[in-house]
């Protein structure tokens, strides 16, 4: 986590970021996708695709606060879903779900859903 002032958050999303669903890298994953951000926080996404089903999911950031919990809605978001469907995961919908992420820290959800798209696109190009 950055060494960064936690108190704009609200509890709900530091907590998040204390435990992240779908935290951590994977061995032998479908797909994968880096990205690192203009403002220099970095986002990984690793992806089981069965049948054009995501199975497993993990996301991996030395990012922010922000980036943290965002990588980790976008991967709950994702997880059960077909590849058509996750493709319409948007930033809107995770800003929406996570209710009170500050306005500045909007990029991260942006920076999410890219990497994510990635990940699935990374698949794409090999079947
Ligand atoms: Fe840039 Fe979080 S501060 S992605």
């Amino acid at each position: 986590m950055h060494d960064e002032d936690i108190s704009i958050y609200p509890e709900h999303i530091v907590n998040v970021a204390k435990d992240p669903k779908h935290f951590g890298r994977m061995n032998g994953p479908t797909s994968s996708a880096f990205i690192k951000g203009p403002c220099g926080d970095e986002m990984e996404f690793y992806l089981v695709i069965e049948d054009r089903i995501i199975k497993e999911v993990k996301f991996h950031t030395t990012g922010c606060i922000a980036t943290i919990v965002c990588g980790s809605v976008a991967a709950q978001l994702a997880l059960g879903k077909s590849i058509d469907e996750a493709l319409s995961i948007s930033p809107r919908e995770i800003i929406g779900s996570l209710h009170g992420l500050p306005e500045e820290h909007s990029h991260c959800s942006i920076l999410a859903v890219s990497t994510l798209y990635r990940a699935i696109a990374d698949y794409l190009l090999k079947i």
